[in-house]
């Protein structure tokens, strides 16, 4: 990086479970970005649960506080910008006092429990709004869906006929998996799935501004209780599943087409499954993490219609160290929405408009989108969405 002056952010975490240590590992590896002018330091972390900010004690020389209060982490005056990674229920106090106390966030989805939480913190981003404020969603940084963005800012697509968008895990499958605050309805929320899992398939969809106009949802809550690892059994209210047909427009033409939005947390076969397809009369493009190195495209001019598979490699939209030909992982896409979140916090605007992290207005459609299929899977008819 001869040459170019780094800035530096100083970074408080406050929630060091799963998504709290992938942010950490992202930072400590960030001389692995080729020429970023703006990079995270960690100095402050924060939970309930000590064992776990122990681990960035010992691996962060950079941590300088420690603590099991997150109010004590805000009220710290060197830190300027907060990533808060905790239980859904927690969202709306912990990121409306992070904004008062003069932070710049990074949170979590879904960003507030239910609609009221996300609603409150929009009205906290609005009192303050010289905050910089993001919400966390790593998979459109893969460079195939990059790839897609591109083709979406040009055009390509001709007339959209689909759009098909989810997010699978079989992680619940097995019925004897203790339960955990994600299937616990007063920590993870109504949605259920859709809180889990929703705005990592909305993510792509929203940015391209193709908003649907309405949704029918089935939900499905497969798994009616789990061990609660105390040798009973816990009810388990959260929805599994989440099949949501909607109608969906692009902002400046008049035609519907259906769009898909599946979330399961019960998808037989699939571990981490985030994949989004786009069938258009002209082009077609698909990608699954299933195949995280491939975007299949087919261009459809009169002839045959075949597809073609490209290897994507480490085509990234901030520069790594990595060779070319290289394939991407999941941390590699961690690293780059870490980079989007600091380089846009910086500049105020981004190299590719599909290499940004997800906006709070983008992230406030989702919960419109969730409460309605809350409400059409309760009618089972289809409710109408302004957007
Ligand atoms: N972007 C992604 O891919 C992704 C993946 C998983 C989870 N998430 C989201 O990240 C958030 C956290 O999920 P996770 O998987 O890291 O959960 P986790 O359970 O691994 O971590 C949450 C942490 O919050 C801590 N905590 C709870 N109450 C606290 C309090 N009062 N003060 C301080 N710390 C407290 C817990 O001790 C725990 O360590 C959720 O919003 C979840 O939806 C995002």
């Amino acid at each position: 990086m001869k040459g170019i002056r780094v800035k530096t952010v100083r970074f408080g975490i406050i929630g060091c479970g799963l998504m709290g240590r992938e942010f950490a590992s992202a930072a400590a590896r960030w001389p692995h970005l080729a020429d970023i002018d703006v990079r995270p330091e960690i100095i402050a972390v924060c939970d309930t649960n000590k064992s776990l900010t122990e681990w960035f004690h010992k691996n962060f020389g950079s941590v300088k506080q420690v603590t099991t209060d997150y109010q004590e982490l805000l009220a710290n005056p060197k830190v300027e910008s907060v990533y808060i990674a905790v239980p859904h229920n927690l969202h709306q106090e912990f990121y409306c006092a992070a904004l008062d106390a003069g932070k710049d966030l990074m949170g979590e989805k879904p960003f507030g429990i239910d609609k009221a939480a996300c609603d409150a913190i929009l009205a906290c981003i609005e009192k303050h709004p010289e905050r910089f404020v993001r919400c966390s969603s790593e998979f459109p940084f893969a460079p195939a869906l990059q790839r897609i963005g591109e083709m979406i800012e040009k055009k390509v697509f001709g007339t959209i006929l689909e759009v098909n968008s989810g997010f699978l895990h079989s992680s619940d499958m097995n019925p004897d998996k203790p339960i955990n605050w994600k299937r616990m309805i007063e920590l993870n929320g109504e949605y259920g799935v859709m809180g889990d899992l929703g705005l990592h398939a909305c993510h792509m969809f929203l940015r391209a501004g193709w908003y649907p106009k309405n949704v029918r949802a089935i939900l499905s809550n497969v798994v009616k209780n789990r061990p609660d690892g105390k040798g009973g059994r816990a009810p388990c209210k959260t929805w599994d599943n989440a099949t949501l047909f909607c109608e969906a427009q692009q902002p400046d033409l008049p035609d519907m087409f259906p769009m898909t939005i599946k979330t399961q947390r019960i998808a037989p076969g699939q571990k981490n499954t985030w994949y989004f397809e786009v069938l258009g009369t002209k082009v077609s493009a698909r990608f699954s993490t299933k195949n995280i190195n491939s975007l299949e495209v087919m261009e459809y001019a009169g002839g045959e219609q075949a597809w073609e598979r490209i290897d994507m490699g480490h085509e990234t939209t901030f520069k790594s160290i990595t060779g070319g030909i290289f394939e991407f992982g999941f941390s590699d896409a961690i690293l780059q929405m870490w980079a989007a979140f600091v380089y846009e916090r910086e500049h105020r605007s981004l190299p590719k408009k599909f290499g940004g992290c997800i906006r709070a207005d983008e992230v406030a459609f989702t919960h419109k989108l969730f409460t309605a299929a809350l409400e059409s899977n309760k009618k089972r008819s289809t409710v109408a969405l302004d957007s």
